[in-house]
């Protein structure tokens, strides 16, 4: 067994959309071993986001981030990493396999639905940032 960080992000609270996620990932075999609603501060976004700090869209994406709740979720499943970020498809939408979260409902690359972790050592890093 393998774990994992997944936050679904603001504008899948906002458009209401727990529900279907959480739905897909549990038909995918994730456990939510734990899991907790929360409003990110500025801080937080800036420090957890930090590897993007150069990007031109750092700014973007942290105000993002702080809109609104996000749903942050520890989850379990053989190979948890690679396989949540398969189950939710590329970043940018109009890449994203068939079937996947953000290719069902993300609505741009920025506004992607959920985070998922990209590497063992990112989850181990994610996960206790916020559990
Ligand atoms: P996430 O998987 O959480 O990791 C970094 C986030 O930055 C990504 O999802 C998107 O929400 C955002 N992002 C990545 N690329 C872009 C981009 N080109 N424009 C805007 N936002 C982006």
């Amino acid at each position: 067994m393998e774990r994992t960080l997944g936050i679904l992000k603001p504008d899948c609270l906002k458009r209401k959309l727990m529900g279907k996620v959480i739905a897909k990932l549990e038909e995918k075999g994730f456990e939510i071993i734990e899991g907790r609603i929360k409003s990110l501060t500025k801080e937080e976004a800036e420090e957890f986001y930090a590897v993007h700090k150069e990007r031109p869209f750092y700014g973007e994406l942290v105000e993002f981030m702080t809109s609104g709740p996000v749903f942050l979720m520890h989850l379990e499943r053989d190979n948890a990493v690679a396989y949540l970020r398969e189950v939710i498809g590329n970043t940018d939408p109009a890449l994203a396999d068939e079937g996947t979260v953000r290719k069902l409902y993300a609505e741009s690359k920025q506004n992607n639905v959920i985070h998922a972790s990209d590497s063992l050592e990112n989850a181990k890093i994610e996960t206790s940032f916020f559990f």
